[in-house]
């Protein structure tokens, strides 16, 4: 039976690769941070099927112990502050967790197991101000936040100690993936959640920043399964995970009304926009310039030809599924 330890297992990432590797008769370890409430976060529903050990990705010691305690065949680092907004207001944190973490357990295998395979959480928010379109593993980066700048070393870093030591590292450079069990703190489930919330009454209006931004949405699921694959080829190497599709904000709201059968129409432009439900001519989005970042990502848009030719890798959740989920999923919750 092979092992497998998971940083990162409470977020939206480590419960479906979780799910995936028990699937497959895997021996899951998780890394969980202690909290004041114990909180098993996304994996609740399976959480008597894995092996949790308590460590933080800025505790060295503590993740060597880790690695001693799983003796993991495979590694996958997906433990992160993943919110680009928060890592303006926690820029230190965010590079000792996302960039210095790298390191941290890169160490800890290199001395405990390192013929153990390391899968690391890259991100479309290396290419940042892109430098060209569509993206792919040769695009130059040019990270636009804090959050950019930590995983730019944290990708840099797993190369180097798999040219440096001959580790097993492989970097996924995955694109936006959403779903039903996205924080709510990020744009298209702060969407969703609202939407559900305005159909059944209980919210009126939501507030948006920057309509503009264009993303490149997949679905978590189809994800984690590119991240496994990776681990299992002949040789290491890194690999963009996208959809070949880019949509704005903008028409992700669009999608999310619809999906709730509500019709809305724009009006204004700037930080003057808003949307009014053609029903009964109400406010239901609005322009807040709060949600402006300090500096955006404008436009990100990955070709996953490397992928799918190499890894045999496909994306099977399409944009429209995509949003009804989640939609339903949360009209379910409000209700
Ligand atoms: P997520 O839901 O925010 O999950 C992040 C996980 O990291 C949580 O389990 C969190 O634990 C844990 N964590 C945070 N700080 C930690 C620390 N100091 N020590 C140990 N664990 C810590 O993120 P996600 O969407 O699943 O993303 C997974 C990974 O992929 C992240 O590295 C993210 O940066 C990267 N990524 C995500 C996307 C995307 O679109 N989703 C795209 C590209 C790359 P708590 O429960 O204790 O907070
Ligand atoms: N969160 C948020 N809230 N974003 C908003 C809002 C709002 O009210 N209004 C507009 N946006 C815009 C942001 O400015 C950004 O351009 C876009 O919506 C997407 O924002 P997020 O959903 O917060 O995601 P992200 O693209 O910044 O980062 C996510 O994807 C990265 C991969 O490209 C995170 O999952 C990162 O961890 C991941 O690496």
């Amino acid at each position: 039976m092979k092992k497998a330890l998971i940083t990162g297992i409470t977020g939206q990432d480590g419960s479906y690769l979780a799910e995936l590797l028990l699937s497959k008769g895997y021996e899951v370890y998780g890394i969980m941070r202690r909290k004041s409430v114990v909180d098993y976060g996304n994996v609740d529903h399976i959480k008597d099927r894995i092996q949790f050990i308590y460590a933080d990705m800025t505790d060295y010691v503590s993740l060597v112990n880790a690695v001693k305690k799983a003796m993991p065949d495979e590694v996958y680092n997906l433990a992160a502050q993943s919110f680009v907004a928060t890592s303006w207001e926690q820029p230190i944190a965010t590079a000792d967790i996302d960039a210095v973490g790298v390191t941290n357990i890169l160490e800890a295998i290199k001395l405990i197991k390192p013929d153990a395979r390391f899968y690391q959480a890259s991100t479309s928010e290396m290419f940042g101000l892109v430098q060209e379109v569509p993206q792919t593993e040769k695009t130059p980066f040019y990270p636009r936040s804090p959050y950019g700048v930590a995983k730019l070393y944290g990708h840099w870093i797993t190369k180097n100690y798999r040219e440096s030591f001959g580790l097993f590292a492989c970097s996924g450079i995955l694109f936006n993936h959403e779903s039903e069990r996205r924080g709510l703190e990020f744009v298209t489930r702060k969407i969703t959640n609202a939407v559900a919330k305005i159909k059944t009454g209980h919210q009126e209006c939501l507030e948006l920043g920057n309509m503009e931004a264009k993303r490149d949405w997949g679905h978590s699921q189809d994800y984690v399964r590119a991240m496994w694959l990776m681990l299992q080829q002949d040789t290491p190497d890194d690999y963009v995970i996208a959809t070949g599709e880019t949509r704005t904000v903008r028409e992700f709201v669009d999608a999310a009304f619809q999906a709730a059968g509500m019709e809305i129409e724009w009006h204004g432009k700037g930080v003057e926009e808003y949307a009014v439900n053609t029903q009964d001519g109400k406010t239901v989005v609005k322009v807040n310039p709060h949600f402006f970042r300090p500096a955006e990502v404008e436009l990100l848009l990955g070709s996953p030809k490397k992928a799918e030719e190499a890894l045999g890798w496909k994306r099977e959740i399409p944009f429209d599924e995509l949003v009804t989920r989640m939609v339903a999923n949360d009209l379910e919750l409000v209700k």
